[in-house]
């Protein structure tokens, strides 16, 4: 399958807030997603193109040392065929390597029930650090995880 990872634009705004209203239990507002364009000056905002149409994207912050997965999605019909580990090997890609600011830790929270975004995680290094008790608005925990980039250098 012929697929690109870019930069979000701001004619992919209405095409990212339908993925974030089917991925997601309490989907960012529209509003949202476009601050990540103009108005979040720390954050990379990454889709994921397949035959043209954007089906995933990742959303990332930098800040000193640390890295933070804001959101990563893939609609239903493309899972399981690798583009969840593209994106995130792709944002590794945008992390600074050298210098001060050299990203050390890649952090993330995932509802506990999400068994598919865990094992995705797990798959790639990030490991449980904490559980949140009652972290989201409904009630549920979250896993907070992270990833040690200088032990998998
Ligand atoms: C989590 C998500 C991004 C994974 O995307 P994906 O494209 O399916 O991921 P990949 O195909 O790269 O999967 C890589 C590995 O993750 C694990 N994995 C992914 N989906 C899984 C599932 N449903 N059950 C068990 N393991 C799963 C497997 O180890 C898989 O490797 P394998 O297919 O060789 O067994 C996708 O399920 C999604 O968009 N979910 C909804 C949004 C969401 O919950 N995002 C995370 C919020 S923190």
């Amino acid at each position: 399958m012929d697929y690109k990872v870019r930069l979000l634009e701001r004619a992919d705004l209405n095409r990212v807030y339908e993925i974030e209203k089917e991925c997601f239990v309490n989907p960012w507002k529209f509003s949202d997603i476009e601050y990540e364009l103009s108005g979040n000056p720390v954050n990379k905002f990454l889709v994921l193109e397949v035959e043209g149409r954007v089906v995933g994207f990742n959303d990332f912050m930098i800040t000193f040392n640390s890295a933070t997965i804001s959101q990563i999605a893939v609609t239903k019909d493309f899972r399981r065929k690798g583009f969840g580990t593209i994106l995130l090997n792709e944002m590794e890609k945008y992390f600074p390597n050298e210098g001060d600011d050299v990203v050390e830790n890649v952090t993330l929270e995932v509802r506990a029930s999400n068994e598919p975004a865990i094992k995705l995680y797990e798959k790639h290094g990030y490991e449980v650090v904490v559980k949140k008790p009652h972290y989201y608005p409904d009630g549920e925990d979250a896993i907070y995880m992270v990833k040690r980039l200088m032990l998998c250098r």
